[in-house]
């Protein structure tokens, strides 16, 4: 069975594009430029830049990316692109301290004595003396070793001897070393939370998980924000990913339409003399959370920069309606760990085969 990261490599659409060499950001009147405080006291910008898939066009694309004015690059271990993101922010020109660098520690480096060592080595290759912030990938502990995707005869993942706990407190550590500035989770349910809450002295900065108009999550939501964990919407565009398809992660409902055909959508854009994915983009924001959506084409990345724009209320109200609790990233079946348990949208997946 292919890994994660060999699946997630796809044919490029680079050739055609040019790179302009360092520009001033000059975004239109109507888009703001919002960040968030986390509760480490450090800004987080709203808007974002994704970085699954397609590593050979990375290193141009995040480099376009900031050029344009992007200041938040999200990445991690198992995306195999740390490098290229490094080398992308070098070309930008942009000075780091500029920019808010995340990645994520991947499932088979949570054993505690794995946990810096990992770091160092995301840090030697996005060529960085620190990161901005670090998060669990997911809640699910893999055997330790360099395999990530580590299975057994049959095909069947290994678990990890330690827990998300211990891992979390190795991650504590890593602070302390000026190594990592924050640290959270992804994919984790209320109740994994809970026990980081409740049992280690820190509070996760951020939980970066699947929220777009179709998996909207309001009550996890509010319960974040009550308790001070700033979201990162991943996959904010929905279901446009074709990972999402390939899969088969999301088989019950991989036949929905994609969000952004949505009329209501079309529909309120022309309001604003935006287009879907803006108005996608927007409704995250202006529901207090960033958002990162991934693109390697030059006009998609410059048309997702003007995103962060004021919607009005009777606009977010129309986006509510489309909730349709539709998850389409669980890998439950594969990682043999029950994802989202306590959460909203974990029929598709499970239903379903894994691929
Ligand atoms: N924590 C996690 O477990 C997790 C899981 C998934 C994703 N993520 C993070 O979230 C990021 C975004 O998620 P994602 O890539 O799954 O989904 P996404 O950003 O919602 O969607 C990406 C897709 O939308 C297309 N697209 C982007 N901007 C567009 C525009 N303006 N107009 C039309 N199409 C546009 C892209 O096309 P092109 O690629 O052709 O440009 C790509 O096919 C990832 O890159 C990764 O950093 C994290």
């Amino acid at each position: 069975m292919a890994s994660l990261a060999a699946r997630a490599t796809r044919a490029t659409v680079l050739g055609k594009k040019s790179f302009p060499p360092f520009s001033v950001v000059s975004r239109a009147l109507s888009t703001k430029a919002t960040s968030y405080t986390l509760n480490t006291g450090a800004k987080i910008p709203a808007l974002g830049f994704g970085t699954f898939q397609d590593p050979d066009s990375q290193e141009n694309t995040v480099s376009l990316a900031l050029q344009k004015g992007m200041r938040l690059i999200d990445t991690a271990r198992v995306y195999n692109v740390e490098e290229q993101v490094g080398r992308g922010i070098k070309k930008s020109g942009i000075p780091r301290e500029d920019i808010f660098v995340g990645t994520k520690l991947w499932c088979n480096d949570y054993h505690p004595n794995d946990v810096e060592r990992a770091v160092d080595d995301s840090l030697r290759d996005l060529d960085t003396p620190y990161v901005d912030l670090l998060l669990m990938h997911y809640p699910c502990t893999f055997k330790r070793g360099p395999d990530r995707f580590p299975r057994d005869a049959d095909g069947r993942m290994v678990a990890g001897e330690t827990t998300f706990l211990d891992t979390w407190k190795a991650m504590e550590k890593v602070i302390e070393t000026g190594k990592v500035k924050a640290i959270g989770v992804s994919n984790f349910s209320r109740g994994e939370i809970s026990t980081l809450i409740n049992e280690s002295s820190t509070i996760p900065a951020v939980h970066q998980m699947e929220v777009h108009p179709y998996l909207q999550q309001k009550g996890f939501n509010e319960w974040l924000q009550k308790n001070g964990i700033h979201v990162v919407q991943f996959s904010p565009l929905g279901n446009m990913n074709d990972f999402y398809r390939q899969t088969g992660w999301s088989k019950e409902i991989s036949h929905m339409m994609r969000v952004i055909d949505q009329p209501i959508l079309k529909e309120i854009g022309e309001k604003y003399g935006k287009s879907p994915v803006q108005v996608v983009l927007a409704w995250g924001i202006n529901s207090g959370r960033s958002v990162i959506p991934k693109s390697v084409v030059d006009w998609q990345i410059e048309q997702n920069l003007e995103a962060d724009f004021e919607l009005q209320p009777e606009d977010m109200a129309q986006i509510a309606t489309l909730d349709a609790k539709a998850r389409f990233n669980d890998p439950s079946l594969d990682y043999e760990w029950r994802l989202y348990s306590d959460l909203e949208g974990i029929d598709g997946a499970m239903k379903g085969k894994t691929h």
